[in-house]
Formats: structure tokens, C-alpha cells, sequence
């Protein structure tokens, strides 16, 4: 079933995805050689619980038989496409990261991530990054009320192909608000004019993964670090938003 959230509701999903973004934006300035994913961790478990909310990743069972959740966030080095677990490993100079961060505020879910270069970056790393950036940009620009989830998907897939990188299948965007994962699925690749149509009210995140390689991935043994198959880069940027009568409402911005 499709949560349909009401303009009250949309502004209480904005106030908590506010607040992840700014957990991005706090620790943007510690991306640094040296630093450790934990202590990265500790920084966004603090801000979020000191603005009385709560990380939604720490604890989370997803649909897999895997242990639950272990951090506040997720960290994602390199290959890792998501689901990395923060951990003792420090940043290297050229390292690409990216920081996915979920909270509940006041029981509404907002979900948002970034990637991060450390240092000087190869070309590759800076391309992946940016394109992917821009691949969600390109789909947060044709959601409106009216157009179909294909839409969505073929302006991010036509457009990283174009740039000779592949989109990842196994991980999609959801509905999101009410709960952490609601329906419908959004799907980073797909046909124009295909697909459940988008109306006013609905509430979900475009979260493209891009791999510099093939999208073919493997889970390591800790049930939740995902990785691609060919060891090559991976990059994601993640927005919440709201479809509303005036079009696309970005609900994690600071
Ligand atoms: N934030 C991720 C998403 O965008 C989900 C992370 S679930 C976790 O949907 F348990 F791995 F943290
Ligand atoms: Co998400
Ligand atoms: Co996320």
C-alpha cells in the first residue's frame, strides 16, 4: 500500500530530513586522511540524538535474514556500493565515500546521502561522482504529478550510460516518511511511459548507486556491505521528496 501524506505531514518529513542533511553537512568538514569511519559515526549518532532523534539504520533488520544494523549510518568506501558498517578504517587520500544517513524525527523518516572525495581524487572518482550527482538531479527534474516511475528511471539510466557507467539493479529507491521503507520501489533504470503513475502526495527517495564497472555486486559475510563484483568504484546520491500540486518538493535539503 502507497502512504498518500498530507501537506502536515510533508513538513514533518521536511523537519526530519532537514536535520539529516545537516548531519551530512556537519560531517562534510571531517572528510579528511587519517579519519576513521567510526569516529565518523559517533559524530552523526551524537547530532541526531542531541536534536532528539533517532538513527534509523542502528538496529534496522532489512527483509535478509542478516543481524541487525550495527551504526547510525552507512559509510561506503570505493567498491562498496552501500550498507558499509563503519568501523576502524581511516580515510585515505583519494578515497571516494559516501555517507548515507536515515532519521526519525518525531516518528517521520527522512533519508539522504552524499559522496565525498578525500584529498585528490583520480579523474575517474571525480567523473563517477559527478555524473552520478547529476544523474539525480536529472530525475528529481521530471518527477511531477502525472509522469510514470519509468520516467524516472530512464532519465538517470540514458544518462549514466551515456557517460559509460552502469547502474546498480539490486538496491532501488522506496517510499519513504511513515516508515523507513514503504512501497512503491524506484527503480534507477527503466522505459519512458512505463510504470506506476506519480501523483500528488507521495513521498519517496531516487537514490541512484553507479558503478564506474559492471553493476553486478556481491554481499560480504558481515550480511549487509555490498560491493561490486568487479572491485571498481561505486558512487550514490540519495533525496527524499514530495510529489505536490506544484510539482517536486526536495524534502533533505539544510
Ligand atoms: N539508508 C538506506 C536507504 O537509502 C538504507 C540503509 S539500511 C541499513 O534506503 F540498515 F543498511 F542501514
Ligand atoms: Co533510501
Ligand atoms: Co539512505
Amino acid at each position: 500500500m502507497i502512504f498518500i501524506k498530507t501537506p502536515q505531514q510533508i513538513e514533518k518529513i521536511r523537519e526530519s530530513g532537514r536535520l539529516a542533511s545537516r548531519a551530512l553537512d556537519l560531517v562534510a568538514d571531517h572528510i579528511k586522511p587519517g579519519v576513521t569511519t567510526e569516529s565518523l559515526d559517533a559524530m552523526i549518532h551524537e547530532f541526531i540524538v542531541k536534536n532528539g532523534a533517532i538513527p534509523a539504520t542502528l538496529g534496522y533488520r532489512g527483509s535478509s535474514g542478516a543481524s541487525p544494523y550495527p551504526a547510525s549510518c552507512c559509510i561506503s568506501i570505493n567498491e562498496v556500493i552501500c550498507h558499509g558498517i563503519p568501523g576502524p578504517r581511516k580515510l585515505l587520500d583519494g578515497d571516494l565515500v559516501t555517507i548515507d544517513v536515515t532519521t526519525i524525527l518525531n516518528g517521520f523518516y527522512g533519508d539522504t546521502a552524499r559522496t565525498f572525495l578525500v584529498g585528490n581524487a583520480s579523474e575517474t572518482a571525480k567523473r563517477l561522482t559527478a555524473v552520478t550527482e547529476e544523474s539525480l538531479k536529472r530525475a528529481i527534474a521530471v518527477v511531477k504529478s502525472g509522469i510514470r516511475l519509468g520516467d524516472i528511471g530512464h532519465a538517470i539510466q540514458s544518462y549514466v550510460e551515456a557517460e559509460g557507467f552502469s547502474v546498480v539493479r539490486h538496491y532501488v529507491g522506496h517510499g519513504v516518511g511513515i516508515k523507513f521503507h514503504e512501497e512503491p520501489s524506484v527503480l534507477h533504470y527503466g522505459k519512458k511511459g512505463k510504470g506506476l503513475r506519480i501523483q500528488t502526495g507521495m513521498v519517496f527517495t531516487i537514490e541512484p548507486m553507479i558503478n564506474e564497472g559492471v553493476y553486478d555486486l556481491e554481499i560480504l559475510d558481515d550480511g549487509w556491505t555490498a560491493v561490486t563484483a568487479d572491485g571498481k568504484l561505486s558512487a550514490q546520491f540519495e533525496h527524499t521528496m514530495a510529489v505536490t500540486d506544484k510539482g517536486v518538493d526536495v524534502l533533505t535539503l539544510s
